[in-house]
């Protein structure tokens, strides 16, 4: 059978998003999606089997990125599985303000932390568009930390490092002149309610925000005195409805709001903070 029919078979049978389909085709047959569509080629019986098992996978609702292994991420690509968050398109709005200010950032210093780094896209796309910052992307999970390890390799960006960490503890000086973040911010009873491709699939540590969805906000604020230099930047991508609850936290700890940033659906998304 030909590329193109698989995909029509695949949308057809189990009414499959089109785009899902390519994407699964291109991946077997190791093939970008222009060349599919131009050279059209036949598909051999190994590799048949081997798109209808992930067919199936995606039919149980695991998230196409973990299937295929990849995502795309502002100007980069980020490789993803099981026990790392899939990046977020609204997460790129984070890495847009970031680059917009950096000659504010810079006026104050060169380091960056991105807590709470996952698969170290934000971290990733900072340290590629900005070359003269040094990052350093910190996450609990060892796995989120080998992916994003695996990542930075992958992309060759040299002035980013990964530790794993709990929030600030590896470091112990007034350092970074910028605090990114996109803690985990889902209430710890609204979990269930999400869809099965996040509850069932991706790692309950990187969506539970505590009883409130403000842990880690609290957290981040709370203690950010400790390591960010006068002057310094906080970057944070907020849930929805989270803004005037964030905002309470950050003016009873003396910060001002720079800016706050809606995403496509309107949502307040990400809040520059300075103290
Ligand atoms: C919402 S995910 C964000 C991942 C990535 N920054 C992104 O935007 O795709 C939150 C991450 O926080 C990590 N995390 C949870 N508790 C943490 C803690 N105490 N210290 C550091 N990282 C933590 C989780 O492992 C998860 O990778």
């Amino acid at each position: 059978m030909k590329a193109l029919d698989k995909i029509r078979e695949i949308v057809n049978e189990f009414f499959f998003d089109i785009r899902e389909a390519q994407e699964i085709v291109s991946h077997v047959l190791r093939i970008n999606k222009i060349h599919l569509y131009t050279e059209n080629p036949e598909i051999t019986p190994e590799q048949a089997d081997t798109i209808k098992s992930l067919v199936e996978r995606r039919l149980k609702r695991e998230p196409i990125q973990y299937i295929i292994g990849e995502c795309s991420f502002y100007n980069i690509k980020i490789k993803v599985g099981t026990g790392v968050l899939i990046p977020r398109p609204e997460t790129e709005i984070l890495v847009e303000k970031v680059i917009e200010k950096k000659e504010l950032i810079a006026n104050t210093g060169n380091k960056i932390v991105d807590l709470c780094t996952g698969s170290g896209c934000i971290a990733l796309a900072i340290g590629k568009n900005i070359p003269e910052f040094q990052i350093y992307g910190i996450d609990l999970s060892e796995k989120a930390i080998k992916y994003a390890t695996e990542n930075k390799a992958f992309n060759n960006i040299k002035n980013v490092m990964f530790l794993v960490g709990d929030l600030f503890n590896p470091f112990k000086e007034k350092i970074f002149a910028c605090i990114t973040a996109n803690p985990p911010y889902v209430k710890k009873n609204e979990i269930s309610y999400l869809q099965p491709e996040v509850k069932n699939y991706e790692p309950l540590e990187a969506l539970n925000g505590g009883e409130d969805g403000l842990y880690f906000y609290r957290k981040i604020i709370q203690s950010s005195g400790k390591y960010l230099l006068d002057e310094g930047l906080i970057f944070l991508e907020i849930g929805k409805g989270q803004f005037m609850e964030v905002m309470k936290i950050a003016y009873a700890e003396n910060f001002s709001l720079i800016d706050v940033v809606k995403d496509v659906a309107g949502i307040e998304r990400v809040m520059i903070l300075k103290k």
